[in-house]
């Protein structure tokens, strides 16, 4: 079966990396017969183009892998690879949590099938394993860390009791974070997850930019020693919950108690939770990213549309998000903590404190008009 590589970056060269050397031999017959670079100076393979055409007008090509990234122009050489038949496999979680639903349509029209294990929990699996628990009941809600980039930087502030800035830094030299790590430390990148997952196990297609999404770029090490002393550790969690009014969703940090798991979980991996009736809570750990554990999930989507495991179906709907019952604590520190005073609980010092028990909505607005735009908010989960 030929395949039509879209970008050979950290994805797309682990893809062939597999696919070029591995002595299986269903994956021998996937073959990786053209690669779509950007640059001619970029063609160190002689399957190298810089034209897609030479892929997405190719009769013999039947699979496009997408790894390129950004929204366009990935979003618009998918589509027509899925409107000329070809299945698809993407890792492009920006694209397809914007997309999903129009693709899932087009794919449908065009009898192919689009798969995407890598773009949510890189080689973890976790898509594959949330359709294997909806064969059998609807999956209740998820949470868990999607992100290595900032559960690296907050492991190592807590480890080393360093600041935000040189652990980012460090996290940049090692690779783990972009030039650009806006997506990673704003929350952003948990963000298209959360909603990726959203769609997977509950069938809602959302509008990810309705998710509450607060990330880690002003967590200070102070944060980080209070919550050690306190027995929690901080975490940057996406969570979900199905309801019959929607879907509940958001993405913050969390101050998860220190005997959970979740506090274990260190330095650039991830671990999801799923919860459903009769299988209850399953928690699935691994590498979220890096170029041979992303691969890994790529051309098990090759495989799997290989083997014509049974196709994704187009079985999601539109759904609003709906966070009315999240309540909980929250560990907040800002420069304004008068903004906060009548959910204020136990005061900490330096701006930090500890607030009631409070529903999301109401602290995200009191966040929003309290005239910090630095202001660092955690949820508390025992
Ligand atoms: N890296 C990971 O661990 C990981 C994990 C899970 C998911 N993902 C997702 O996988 C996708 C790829 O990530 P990556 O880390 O492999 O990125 P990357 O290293 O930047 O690779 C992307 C490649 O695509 C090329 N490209 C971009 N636009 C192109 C165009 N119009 N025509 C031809 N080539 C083009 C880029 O070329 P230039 O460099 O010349 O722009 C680059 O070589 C992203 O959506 C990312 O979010 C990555």
């Amino acid at each position: 079966m030929k395949i039509g590589l879209l970008g050979h970056g950290v994805v797309g060269s682990g893809v062939t990396a597999i696919t070029d050397s591995c002595a299986v031999k269903k994956v021998r017959r996937l073959e990786v017969s053209r690669i779509l670079v950007k640059d001619e100076w970029e063609m160190t393979d002689p399957r190298c183009t810089t034209n897609v055409e030479d892929i997405l007008s190719d009769p013999e090509i039947e699979i496009v892998a997408e790894c390129m990234g950004g929204i366009e122009p990935a979003h618009t050489f998918v589509r027509r690879a899925l409107e000329s038949g070809k299945h698809v496999v993407t890792s492009n979680k920006k694209m397809f949590a914007a997309y999903c639903g129009e693709l899932f349509e087009l794919a449908k029209e065009n009898g192919v099938s689009i798969r995407y294990e890598a773009s949510c929990g890189g080689g973890i699996p976790w898509i594959s394993n949330l359709t294997r628990i909806r064969r059998l009941e609807p999956v209740t809600s998820f949470r868990g860390i999607f992100n290595g980039t900032t559960n690296y930087i907050l492991s190592r502030m807590a480890r080393t009791g360093s600041d935000f800035a040189q652990n980012l830094a460090e996290a940049q030299k090692l690779g783990y974070a972009e030039k650009d790590p806006t997506d990673d430390i704003a929350g952003y990148d948990v963000r298209y997850k959360t909603a990726i997952t959203a769609m997977k196990a509950f069938g809602a297609i959302v509008n990810a930019e309705e998710i509450p999404t607060l990330g880690i770029a002003d967590v200070s090490a102070d944060d980080i020693r209070w919550a050690s002393e306190n027995g929690y550790v901080l975490k940057l969690f996406g969570a979900g919950r199905n309801l019959d009014d929607g879907v509940s969703l958001w993405v913050m940090p969390v101050m998860t108690g220190d005997q959970q798991v979740f506090a274990h979980i260190t330095d650039n991996f991830n671990a999801v939770e799923s919860e459903s009736p009769t299988l209850g809570p399953a928690m699935f750990v691994g590498q979220g990213a890096g170029s041979l554990p992303t691969a890994h999930a790529v051309v098990q989507d090759l495989l799997d549309i290989y083997q014509d495991q049974d196709a994704e179906a187009a079985y999601a709907e539109r759904k609003t998000v709906n966070n009315d019952t999240v309540c909980a604590r929250f560990y907040v520190r800002t420069a304004k903590p008068e903004a906060f005073a009548d959910v204020c609980e136990t005061g900490i010092g330096n701006g930090a404190f500890l607030t009631k028990e409070l529903p999301l909505s109401e602290l995200l607005a009191m966040m929003k008009g309290c005239g910090d735009e630095h202001v660092f908010a955690a949820m508390v989960m025992e």
